[in-house]
């Protein structure tokens, strides 16, 4: 029986995920050494390997069947825009897409005006201002510590991930717009789909039941 590879984005949804497996009688013993620094680790009873990639990663890692199957964010699954299924909503992760900025930036965007946006997502935020909004702006990327930007006077709003809303109030900004709800997916490559259907579905399933 060959290995299915799974994977995780590094960090705190790799934990909740491993936890939700367990649950389906599913555990990676060498994966809760909190010191280790090792990137891959197998289950071999099951025949399972788990590996950690960065989040924005873990698309690719699957698209290109380096892994069968993913978990990943759907703001990552959006921005990256890869050819893969799709399969699970995990329900962990849970926040929002959204058009932040200061209260005077409200009246901006309801006129349609040509506004900058800085973000570190330009796929989603094009396409939110292009084809749903019909409103043409200037998107920038940045990489992070994205509330800077209307604050220093970078941009007049941003597109951003907000969860709590905490950083946004705490830098004087405020959700304007949702773009959509986001949360952790599970994603499954296309060849993989077909030719591991009987284990992958069983694994969909078995995730599916301790939702
Ligand atoms: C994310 C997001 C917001 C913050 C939202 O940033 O970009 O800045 O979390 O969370 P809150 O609504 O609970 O305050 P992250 O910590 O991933 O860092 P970065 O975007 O600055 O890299």
């Amino acid at each position: 029986m060959r290995y299915i590879t799974i994977a995780l984005p590094k960090g705190r949804l790799a934990k909740k995920v491993m936890k939700m497996l367990e649950q389906t009688g599913i555990t990676c013993e060498e994966m809760k050494d909190e010191q280790s620094r090792k990137l891959i680790f197998v289950n071999e009873e099951l025949k399972l390997k788990f590996f950690l990639a960065k989040a924005t990663d873990v698309p690719t890692y699957v698209e290109y069947g380096a892994a069968d199957i993913g978990v990943v964010g759907k703001d990552t699954i959006m921005e990256e825009g890869r050819k893969l299924y799709e399969v699970v909503d995990l329900g962990i992760g849970k926040c929002r897409m959204c058009v932040a900025g200061p209260a005077s930036a409200r009246e901006l965007l309801q006129n349609h005006e040509m506004i900058r946006v800085a973000t570190k997502y330009p796929n989603i935020a094009k396409n939110y201002f292009y084809n749903t909004k019909h409103q043409t702006v200037e998107i920038i990327k940045l990489n992070g510590s994205i509330e800077l930007a209307p604050i220093v006077g970078l941009s007049e709003v941003i597109v951003d991930i907000v969860e709590t809303g905490t950083t946004l109030k705490e830098n004087g900004l405020e959700v304007l717009e949702e773009v959509c709800p986001l949360s952790a997916r599970m994603v499954v490559n296309q060849v993989s789909m077909k030719m591991e259907n009987q284990r992958i579905n069983q694994l969909i399933e078995s995730l599916k039941s301790v939702l």
